[in-house]
């Protein structure tokens, strides 16, 4: 019964979403005449007869309703005009298809589809979708927004599927007055991370720099802290991405055109004008490959084309003639190329201000360092660049279509003799000397913090430990703590952490904190602890709990963080009555907030950091509810170039821990997103993974997501106590993201980047594959890996049981 009622719930959701119901459409009765117009309900576009300028050719279009002049975003029949007076826009009684027939009622363009059904209509959405649906499934059968011109509208998309073979691409028009075909294509390439290319022909004409995150970069007026309207969702594991406009954001009407002539232009509406934003590429800089390979195309200067530095013209005759096609060669050879060991090593020369070459290849390492060192020890990388909201890219081989601009865009590291740098000018031996110097210091540094840690497991660290060396971070007297916490009183307890209570304290100043005091008993070392303060003295986010400060005296080790007037997320989550104040908006402004949080810490920290122990009682929350990750002590610095770390200390909850942490000790970004997928299911049905059981064979919470995902599409599954809710989408969605995230293989795990995406965007999402636990449950005997007790994966009979084998 109540089951029932949500379907019907969400059914008229649908209709109120979707008001298209009984509106104006094509159909079979009804066509669509030279003359009439359809226009989309909210009166946004409308779709008619058009000619172009001066031409008497008639087309089938779709523009901007009230704005003049107008604009065409779409055409029909785009190589095949009508040429006489009469023409109808309908539905093919034959075969359901949406077809333009001329006065001589023959067939000019169709939707070139065959459909089951013939009864269909067609209808124009508020969105600017030209869109055919069955009127018996209502199953979406043709968009037009799959077969776009040259023209993109706000929630419109440019993709790429490689399993598929296909892609969606503009394609300009033939010139203002033809809208065939032309000879210019805009698309997304499958690079990682993706760029957007205009080729003329199949050849490369213009590209954008690889996507940042929020931004593309290779444009100089967009810098770091620009966050565009677009959003890209890339899917390396199924070979797919797409490029949109971001439906978060309400921005103005807005179009993205790819004109004959070759350009991509952005307008946006102001009002009753289009104002223009964008035009690309707007400088002779910017034609691909300007300067040929290892070529410079400076845009302040003329001629436009140095080599980069340390290469020579190919051939100083061409090159003075201002043919730059064959670009530049290598002065000196590399060391690397002479003996890949030895003194002698190469160095990097920073350029500035550029955009970087194409043909990057993404590699994961950690942070700048690593990236220099990565690439410093292959002799095939030429350049490197660490780029904020993408990481690290290498290249190998020749650089092409390198932009330098006069400001803002990337620092392109390129490798040279260490010769170079040393024999030219003075003062660049001193920026050379500095910089090298400095890299010199901060891995030096760098070593000496992680010879530290290492070695400091016994107790004679402490002699040498100076309590004031942590920057950001105070040193506390432990009387002023003893003091604040009422000498650790049970009344001032708040909780117990993995590692030991959390007391509650009041400063002199009347500052509120929570202090952690590492149990002594626990043996949980010196390492666990520097660890946690190194750590998140660095890490400042607002989805993290800040660490103000710590203590340490003899045994006791203590950390102090800001206090949380909420506590934790537990306490409202699993309480008969608190539960009732976090309703689903709530709720999901909570996953969103932890997303954040964990992207902050996978991918835009300093470091990179695994947090290994994320579940509801690490969630904790400020007076607006808003989401804070608390507990980073099993947080473990990433080093090294490997990606997944092996470790002999498993440490975490169990319910949470990703199938290749619990047996074999794995974990990476994905046995996070695991945990963080266990962590949404538990937020949206308010039931904790460690108790909760249903049905005959008593399945886990996250077996009956599965079913419920599987019956329902997952809203039904959202905490029995908030039937009041009404976003049936958005918490199927989650549902959904759920289960790709607790997918039993890590590398079908979506990772932070694109969790972070699924949740905030509206893109289809890929299908999760069915949990282990879902199916296991029956046979857990047959497991044949003998080390590892069927118990830790039914899920049903564990509580908050914390393995620390060491
Ligand atoms: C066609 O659409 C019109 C309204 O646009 C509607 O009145 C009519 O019933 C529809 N005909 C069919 C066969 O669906
Ligand atoms: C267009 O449709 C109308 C109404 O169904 C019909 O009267 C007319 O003959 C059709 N014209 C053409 C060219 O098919
Ligand atoms: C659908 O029918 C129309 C005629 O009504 C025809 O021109 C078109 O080719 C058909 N489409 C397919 C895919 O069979
Ligand atoms: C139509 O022609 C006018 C004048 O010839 C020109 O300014 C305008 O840009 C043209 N419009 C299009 C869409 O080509
Ligand atoms: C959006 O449109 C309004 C008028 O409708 C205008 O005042 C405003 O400046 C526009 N915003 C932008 C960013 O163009
Ligand atoms: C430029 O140089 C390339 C290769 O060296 C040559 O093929 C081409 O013809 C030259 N172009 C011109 C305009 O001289
Ligand atoms: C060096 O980089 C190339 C290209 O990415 C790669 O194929 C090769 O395996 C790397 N070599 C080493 C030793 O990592």
């Amino acid at each position: 019964m109540r089951k029932m009622s949500m379907v019907l719930f969400a059914c008229s959701l649908l209709l109120i979403i979707f008001p298209s119901c009984g509106y104006a459409a094509i159909n079979t009765s009804s066509p669509l005449s030279i003359g009439q117009t359809l226009s989309s309900p909210g009166g946004f576009y409308e779709l008619g007869f058009f000619s172009p300028n001066n031409t008497r050719n008639l087309y089938v279009g779709i523009w901007f309703k009230e704005i003049v002049p107008r604009v065409v975003v779409w055409v029909a029949n785009r190589d095949k005009p009508v040429t006489n007076s009469a023409a109808n826009l309908t539905i093919s009684s034959s075969n359901g298809s949406l077809i333009l027939l001329d006065g001589k009622q023959d067939v000019i363009w169709s939707t070139g589809e065959a459909f089951t059904s013939t009864k269909c209509h067609a209808e124009l959405q508020d969105t600017g979708n030209l869109v055919v649906i069955d009127d018996v499934s209502r199953k979406t059968l043709w968009q037009s927004f799959e077969n776009l011109g040259d023209t993109m509208v706000p929630q419109s998309s440019l993709m790429y599927d490689l399993s598929l073979g296909k892609k969606r691409v503009l394609t300009s028009w033939k010139s203002n007055r033809d809208p065939s075909p032309g000879g210019f294509s805009l698309e997304i390439t499958p690079q990682v991370p993706l760029q957007g290319l205009i080729r003329r022909g199949s050849a490369p004409y213009w590209r954008t720099g690889p996507w940042a995150k929020t931004r593309f970069t290779g444009f100089p007026q967009f810098d770091e802290s620009y966050v565009s309207p677009f959003s890209v969702v890339q899917d390396l594991a199924a070979g797919a991405g797409s490029f949109s406009y971001s439906t978060l954001r309400n921005f103005n009407l807005s179009y993205i055109n790819l004109t004959p002539e070759g350009e991509m232009k952005i307008y946006w509406d102001q009002g009753k004008r289009w104002m223009h934003h964008v035009t690309e590429p707007e400088h002779s800089c910017d034609l691909y490959g300007a300067c040929g390979p290892f070529g410079l195309c400076v845009r302040s200067s003329t001629p436009k084309c140095i080599c980069v530095k340390g290469f020579v013209p190919k051939s100083d005759e061409e090159w003075r003639k201002r043919n730059w096609t064959s670009g530049c060669v290598r002065r000196k050879e590399l060391s690397c190329q002479a003996n890949s060991q030895g003194k002698d090593t190469d160095v990097f020369y920073h350029m500035n201000n550029v955009k970087t070459p194409d043909m990057h290849q993404f590699v994961s390492f950690l942070d700048a360092e690593m990236c220099y060192q990565g690439c410093l020890g292959n002799c095939s990388c030429t350049a490197f660049a660490y780029i904020s909201g993408i990481g690290c890219l290498v290249w190998n081989g020749k650089l092409v279509d390198t932009v330098q601009f006069l400001s803002n865009g990337e620092t392109l590291s390129l490798r040279l003799a260490r010769s170079e740098l040393a024999g030219s000018s003075r003062t660049k031996i001193i920026v050379g000397a500095i910089t090298s110097l400095s890299i010199v210091a901060i891995l030096i540094f760098t070593a000496f913090m992680f010879w530290r840690y290492r070695g400091k497991q016994n107790d004679a660290w402490k002699d040498e430990f100076e309590p004031q060396d942590i920057s950001g971070v105070n040193f506390f007297q432990m009387h002023t703590i003893r003091t604040a916490t009422d000498n650790f009183s049970s009344s001032n307890k708040l909780g117990q952490g993995g590692f030991g209570p959390v007391y509650k304290g009041i400063l002199l100043d009347g500052k509120e904190i929570a202090v952690k005091r590492l149990s002594s008993s626990s043996g949980q070392g010196t390492e666990e602890f520097m660890n946690e303060i190194t750590l998140i003295s660095k890490l400042q986010h607002r989805n993290l709990v800040r660490l103000l400060g710590y203590c340490i005296e003899r045994e006791e080790k203590l950390l102090i963080y800001e206090f949380m007037v909420n506590k934790s997320l537990d306490i409202f989550l699993f309480d008969p009555t608190l539960k009732l104040e976090i309703d689903w908006p709530k709720r999901f402004n909570i996953i969103q907030g932890i997303a954040r949080g964990l992207l902050y810490l996978h991918r835009d920290s300093r470091l990179r950091v695994i947090h290994r122990d994320l579940k509801v009682s690490n969630i904790l929350l400020d007076e607006e509810m808003n989401p804070k990750i608390s507990d980073f002590g099993l947080a473990r610095m990433f080093q090294g170039t490997q990606f997944q770390y092996s470790t002999q200390r498993v440490a975490g909850t169990l319910g949470y821990m990703s199938p290749e942490y619990a047996w074999a000790g794995l974990f990476s970004e994905k046995s996070d997103i695991y945990s963080f997928g266990v962590l949404m299911l538990e937020i949206i049905s308010g039931e904790k993974i460690s108790r909760f059981t249903f049905g005959d064979e008593r399945k886990g919470l996250v077996a009956y997501a599965w079913e419920s995902w599987c019956e329902s599409g997952g809203f039904t599954f959202l905490d029995r106590d908030l039937n009041h809710s009404c976003k049936a989408f958005e918490i199927a969605r989650c549902v959904q993201v759920g289960l790709l995230c607790v997918q039993h293989e890590a590398a079908d795990r979506p990772n932070t980047l694109q969790v972070m995406s699924m949740i905030t965007s509206t893109t289809d999402l890929p299908i999760p594959k069915q949990p282990i636990f879902a199916v296991q449950t029956q046979n857990v005997e047959t497991s044949n890996d003998g080390s590892m007790s069927k118990d830790l994966f039914s899920v049903n009979d564990l509580t908050h049981s914390v393995i620390q084998g060491r």
